[in-house]
């Protein structure tokens, strides 16, 4: 069983990790979780913080001599930033913003000053998510899966429908100002965030999460709480500002009758293929071996510089926000956060249907799945049975 646990504030020291359930002998070093971490900063439409951040990730255990030992891998990021109107005898702020989780937890925990609820509900975390996410994404690499995120839509501007190389996709979203592979795109995209800035306003999007090599049969539908696609879906909406998810062409499935959306098993060579891929990659909560596609929408960033109307917790008046900084729009990095968390998923999907106290017995495990007969070749298979 893989598992993870997180601490740490927005503008306090650190931000802190830990990793249990990793197999022994994964060369990990912090150079790679750091282009991952890059990628997260970047993004046309960040905000002011980012040029504060040089966020990378030290490794404080559970690695010798470059290669994990199976004890807990403990990691932290400092924070440079310090929160902008000084320290601790800043005054309170007691204007909640909306869309934000300020309000909705200054009342559950009983604070006035929303800060201590914006401390923790902040974005910041998704630096260690990201981290966290770049384990993952070593340990399935050694395993032959590969992960990509990258935007297909920015406000109202989306992506037309491409037919790249996973190469292509990877070094063109690399290279565009908002990780949208299509270059007309991102420049429209990129445009249309410097005029809701220029508007004081900000923008949301939807991010695609694309992994490949997956053996089939990772999940389970046997109980809810094991289908892969009610996993991924949770993972994905844990992201601050994710509030929907899309499994393969799911909303334009809804739309069409059956048979044109259930992908065709056919055979080639003596091996079972599937046609097309709408279902994206997921039947009955298992990976079907075909790539995994999910896409997640992400609402437009809370804060703006136009005020919005709220109240001011402390004198019980209705009160304007008062800006701070903050993000235009952060869907570029929302696909490298969303990329992270699918890699976590499947990281622990792939540990416990291969397990393994070493990688090399994970990878060799994993292979076997891949290269598994065909029913009708193996000597006793289960549909014989009475
Ligand atoms: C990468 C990233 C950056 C974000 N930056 C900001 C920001 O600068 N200002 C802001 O108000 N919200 C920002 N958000 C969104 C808030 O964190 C989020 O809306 C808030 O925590 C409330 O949670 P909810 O939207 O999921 O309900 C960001 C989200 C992500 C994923």
């Amino acid at each position: 069983m893989l598992r993870y646990l997180m601490a740490g504030e927005s503008h306090g020291p650190a931000l802190l990790g830990i990793i249990e359930g990793l197999p022994a002998g994964l060369p990990l070093s912090p150079g790679d979780l750091a282009p991952d971490l890059a990628r997260r900063q970047s993004g046309h439409g960040r905000g002011a913080r980012q040029r504060l951040e040089a966020d990378e990730a030290e490794i404080l255990a559970g690695v010798a001599d470059g290669v994990t030992t199976g004890a807990p891998l403990a990691l932290r990021i400092a924070n440079r930033a310090r929160p902008e109107r000084g320290d601790p005898a800043r005054p309170p702020r007691t204007i909640p913003q909306p869309g934000h989780a300020e309000l909705a937890g200054a009342l559950k925990y009983g604070f006035a000053n929303v800060e201590w609820v914006a401390e923790r509900a902040s974005a910041r975390e998704t630096a260690m998510r990201v981290a966290l996410g770049g384990v993952a994404k070593k340990l399935l690499a050694a395993a032959g899966i590969e992960m990509l995120g990258y935007v297909v839509a920015i406000g109202d501007v989306a992506m037309p429908a491409l037919d790249l190389s996973w190469a292509d996709l990877s070094a063109r979203a690399d290279a565009s100002p908002v990780r949208c592979p299509d270059p007309a795109a991102s420049q429209a995209m990129a445009a249309r965030i410097d005029a809701a800035q220029a508007a004081g306003d900000t923008l949301g999007g939807i991010v695609e999460v694309a992994a490949v090599g997956l053996p089939a049969g990772l999940g389970s539908y046997v109980h809810p709480d094991r289908r892969l696609d009610a996993r991924l879906g949770a993972a994905l909406l844990s992201i601050p500002a994710i509030k929907g998810v899309e499994i393969g062409q799911a909303f334009a499935n809804s739309r069409l009758p059956g048979t044109q959306v259930q992908d065709p098993i056919r055979l080639q060579a003596g091996h079972i293929v599937r046609t097309t891929n709408h279902a994206g990659g997921l039947e009955g909560g298992m990976t079907t071996g075909q790539p995994l596609v999910i896409r997640a929408a992400m609402k437009p960033i809370p804060t703006t510089r136009q005020p919005q109307p709220s109240v001011d917790l402390a004198t019980g008046r209705e009160a304007e926000t008062v800006y701070r900084r903050s993000d235009t729009c952060a869907v570029p990095a929302a696909s490298v956060i969303a990329a992270a968390a699918v890699a976590w998923v499947l990281a622990e999907a792939v540990v416990e249907r291969c397990g393994g106290d070493r990688i090399e017995e994970l990878v060799e495990r994993v292979t076997a799945l891949r290269q598994a007969p065909m029913p009708w070749e193996r000597a006793m298979y289960r549909g014989d049975m009475p």
